[in-house]
């Protein structure tokens, strides 16, 4: 059944949008000439506006700050926070009020590019057939906010690149800070902060949560001029992350280097707010099958140095890139089976699997990737010409993109430079969880789906081990035939922050 989504923006006032501190929105200059914006929440300066879910109607006051007291570009290092209108009148919403509301932290980055701040009053990633999830968020009494980020393409007048690594983490840890330094101003608890992000974004959400107070950010923060507070979140909600970029070329080979055959995704934002992906179909050249074959076997020494462990069992993988790792990946495919299965799905086409008395047998890996195929020719992120997203994410103030792998660097074709490793780790939450100084988040919810080829199975996997084998609470799961997408199950995903708040 189709669910009836009717938002409603009121008038939205030109002191509102200027963050209620009469600081100007100016595009990028060279050197920023203005005042210091101030990080004081001002709860007199909103916008109202209602939204219907599910057919009930929910009142609330929107607000658009800016989080950083010297702000490179007001159009991402923004932030837009929604409030459920009750909370000024002393009333609940679902099972909060304005002193026990869990902060819900969306973003919007997509492909590593700049990301604006998420608008309630405009449809979600499901692209308009249900309510976005800031919409959930409000109905079940969520305070929103959803922040702005920088990003790869992100160009001032003078030519110069602002948008860069670190910037987006930088962003979103400036925007939790504003929150930490306004708890006592606005409804909702800071120190319920449960950020939510897809693909680029899952990995920014994943990056946020592993590495809050981390003092690698402290000096990017402060140039910024953000909030003098924690950066640290309560939970992590991360869906198909594309994340541990200088392993995940490796691991892309392990997973689907059997596989020559690929539909590759190009990704271009429109000039609204959309990104737009478009597939070109093609077949590994022979030079390509050469790096591909080069790459698969960095994988195995990779993955048994971090000595994952599954129910006290070590996840290992041999020379020939098999072992208890890929075993495991195999039962979560297994057990996704299973849930389709009981649900209703008809398996009886599947080729990688059997079915018998109702039960999934062992799913054949290897067969599970020639029947899924793949989609990124090799390297898949650090391009070998520049020519992948995550190229462009490590360049720099004056050059547009850089390598960030040995091996990238080692055959480039383009005689390129390599990224600095500071920034490179700054990059991965894989170096931060429970580092000391760090403010782990202790909750994580992880999905990407069984059809996704964005980046290897392993990737998620590992991250999701790792928090395991660290003592954080972790739920992960790869959702049956879910391609490379995010909040497709936001009934299950505010269940479980619900459940995470509560306990
Ligand atoms: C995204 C997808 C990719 O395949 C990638 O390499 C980086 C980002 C995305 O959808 O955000």
């Amino acid at each position: 059944m189709k669910k009836l989504i009717l938002t409603a923006a009121l008038a939205t006032s030109a002191s509102a949008l200027a963050g209620g501190t009469g600081a100007p929105v100016s595009r990028p200059a060279a050197a920023p000439t203005s005042a210091p914006v101030s990080l004081q929440f001002d709860a007199a300066r909103y916008t109202a506006g209602r939204t219907t879910v599910d057919g009930k109607t929910y009142n609330y006051r929107a607000y658009k700050v800016v989080y950083v007291q010297r702000p490179v570009d007001t159009t991402y290092q923004s932030m837009n926070i929604y409030i459920p209108e009750a909370y000024f009148q002393g009333q609940k919403v679902g099972r909060y009020d304005a002193r026990t509301a869990p902060i819900f932290l969306p973003n919007q980055v997509g492909g590593y590019m700049p990301g604006e701040p998420g608008d309630l009053t405009k449809p979600g990633m499901g692209g308009g057939t249900g309510p976005s999830a800031m919409q959930v968020a409000l109905s079940r009494g969520y305070v929103v906010a959803s922040p702005g980020a920088r990003g790869r393409t992100n160009k001032a007048a003078d030519g110069t690149f602002y948008g860069k690594a670190p910037a987006a983490i930088v962003d979103l840890k400036a925007a939790v800070a504003y929150l930490h330094y306004n708890d006592t101003r606005m409804p909702g608890r800071a120190d319920r902060i449960i950020s939510n992000g897809t693909s680029a974004g899952g990995a920014l959400s994943a990056l946020l949560g592993a590495s809050g107070d981390n003092a690698d950010y402290a000096p990017y923060l402060k140039a910024l001029g953000a909030a003098p507070a924690s950066s640290a979140i309560f939970a992590v909600s991360a869906y198909c992350p594309i994340t541990d970029l200088d392993h995940a070329d490796a691991a892309y080979e392990w997973e689907f280097g059997s596989v020559s055959d690929y539909q590759k995704l190009e990704i271009t934002r429109d000039t609204s707010y959309q990104i737009q992906r478009k597939t070109v179909s093609g077949t590994l050249t022979a030079t390509e099958k050469t790096v591909s074959a080069a790459l698969k076997p960095l994988f195995t020494p990779y993955l048994n140095s971090l000595g994952l462990q599954q129910d006290g069992q070590a996840l290992t993988l041999d020379a020939q890139g098999n072992g208890t790792f890929k075993t495991y990946l195999a039962s979560l495919i297994r057990q996704s089976a299973q849930k389709a299965l009981d649900g209703g799905t008809d398996l009886s086409n599947i080729s990688y699997l059997s079915v018998s008395s109702g039960k999934v047998g062992a799913v054949d890996f290897d067969a599970y990737i020639k029947s899924t195929g793949r989609m990124k020719t090799p390297p898949a992120f650090d391009g070998l010409s520049y020519e992948n997203g995550e190229n462009q994410l490590f360049g720099t103030a004056t050059v547009d993109n850089r390598h960030f792998t040995a091996f990238g660097m080692e055959h480039s074709k383009v005689a390129g430079s390599l990224a600095d490793p500071h920034t490179v780790k700054m990059m991965n939450p894989l170096n931060y969880i429970a580092a000391s100084g760090t403010r782990t988040a202790p909750h994580w919810r992880i999905r990407a789906g069984t059809a996704d080829k964005d980046t290897s199975h392993a990737v998620s996997a590992i991250l999701a081990t790792r928090l395991q084998n660290r003592g954080y609470d972790v739920n992960y799961w790869l959702p049956w035939n879910v391609p490379h997408s995010g909040d497709y199950d936001l009934p299950e995903l505010f269940d479980w922050i619900d459940g995470v708040v509560k306990s």
